[in-house]
């Protein structure tokens, strides 16, 4: 197991990755304030993974409840979070139970949200089961819901107390899911990391055939970088939207088309291409160098092309983005392959040069 920390002003967090980890409770007994725990999960996880924790947590003398809740990103939003607060009203869950959340990122986000409103404020422990949880939305503390009009619109920060990120559970994943998964992986290696690009683009036969070496690798590595930036600007008032890298098209794509008719990962992978072939418009990055972030993503297994829509649809879907400062969307583009930058707003013929030739 390797153990990482988050390190944050007012607290800091362990993120432990390893095999074998999910009924390993000593990890989590230390985090719980009182010995009561809420389980969150989903019809899908939960008949694959909910009674092993449970039963290991009920084993040394602590009282679980669980919320096992519709699968997809269609539910997320307050319907959904509703029956949550429900369950833990009916099941008497006090201010220092600690809610679990056992999912992947639509499972992780809502519980992080229902923690931080929950009598103002429950602790809460990530269990991610998606590679794109393990990589990305179980560390840093976003959590939120959606909004007809837009994406996590409705959130809070607030950090879990530990993030345990077993990689045997990603045995079940479908394959699809772990494409997506890859798309925030291949983020990081873009935004900030030449030579985990570089890796990547070696290892990706490895990645999708599950190799357990290298997946632990990617994971790693993603959340080293997730920890470092996170720890430098925990709010997003600076460095923390780079990791946005793709997310303002994707996010677009995710709410134009309805939610989860493109998984999250997918919009994100169709976004990074859209994100490198603007910032090859603006002759920061060659022709060839977006062609590279092409042929990774496609050897991922994700889309390379954004679905058709008018670009009046993009621009009033991207204008609901949180990026948006004084009315200007501001994109995370590429000064050079593992090089981010925050570029406020773009020119409206060449973003739908860009759009065009690429979706
Ligand atoms: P998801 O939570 O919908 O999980 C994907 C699918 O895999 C679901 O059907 C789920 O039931 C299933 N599943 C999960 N674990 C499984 C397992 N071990 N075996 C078999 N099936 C399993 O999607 P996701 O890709 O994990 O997360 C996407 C969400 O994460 C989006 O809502 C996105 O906005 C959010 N996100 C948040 C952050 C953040 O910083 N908070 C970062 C990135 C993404
Ligand atoms: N996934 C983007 C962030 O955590 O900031």
């Amino acid at each position: 197991m390797i153990t990482l920390d988050l390190i944050l002003p007012d607290t800091r967090y362990p993120i432990h990755i390893g095999h074998g980890l999910l009924e390993q409770v000593d990890l989590l007994l230390p985090h719980l304030p009182i010995p009561k725990a809420a389980i969150v999960s989903n019809e899908t996880v939960a008949p694959l993974y909910l009674d092993r924790l449970q039963a290991a947590l009920e084993a040394r003398g602590v009282s679980c409840l669980s919320v096992v809740l519709p699968d997809g990103e269609a539910h997320k939003d307050w319907r959904t979070l509703n029956r949550i607060f429900d369950a833990l009203l009916s099941g008497n869950a006090e201010r220092k139970t600690t809610l679990i959340a056992l999912g992947g990122g639509v499972i992780g986000d809502m519980t992080g949200f229902a923690a931080a409103c929950y009598q103002r404020g429950a602790p809460f422990i990530q269990i991610p089961t998606t590679l794109l949880a393990q990589v990305d939305s179980s560390v840093g503390g976003k959590t939120a819901i959606n909004h007809p009009q837009g994406k996590n619109m409705i959130g809070a920060f607030y950090q879990p107390q530990a993030v345990i990120a077993d990689m045997d559970l990603l045995a079940t994943l479908p394959d699809r899911e772990l494409s997506a998964g890859l798309a925030e992986v291949i983020k990081y290696g873009l935004l900030g990391d030449a030579d985990f690009l570089a890796w990547l683009e070696a290892n990706m036969p490895a990645l999708r055939a599950r190799d357990g070496a290298a997946l632990q690798y990617a994971v790693k590595r993603s959340c080293e970088m997730k920890a470092a930036i996170v720890g430098e600007d925990e709010k997003e008032n600076g460095v923390r939207a780079l990791l946005n890298l793709g997310h303002t098209f994707g996010h677009a794509i995710e709410a134009g088309l309805g939610y989860g008719a493109w998984l999250h990962g997918e919009a994100v992978a169709a976004g990074m291409v859209l994100a490198a072939a603007a910032s090859a418009q603006l002759g920061w990055i060659a022709p060839e160098d977006v062609e590279r972030v092409r042929r990774l993503v496609a050897a991922a297994g994700l889309p390379t092309q954004a679905p058709k829509m008018p670009l009046e649809q993009w621009l009033q879907l991207m204008a609901h983005d949180k990026k948006v400062e004084s009315g200007t969307i501001r994109f995370i583009l590429l000064r050079k392959l593992g090089q981010a930058v925050i570029q406020p707003g773009l020119d409206a013929s060449l973003l739908d040069r860009v759009l065009r030739a690429n979706s």
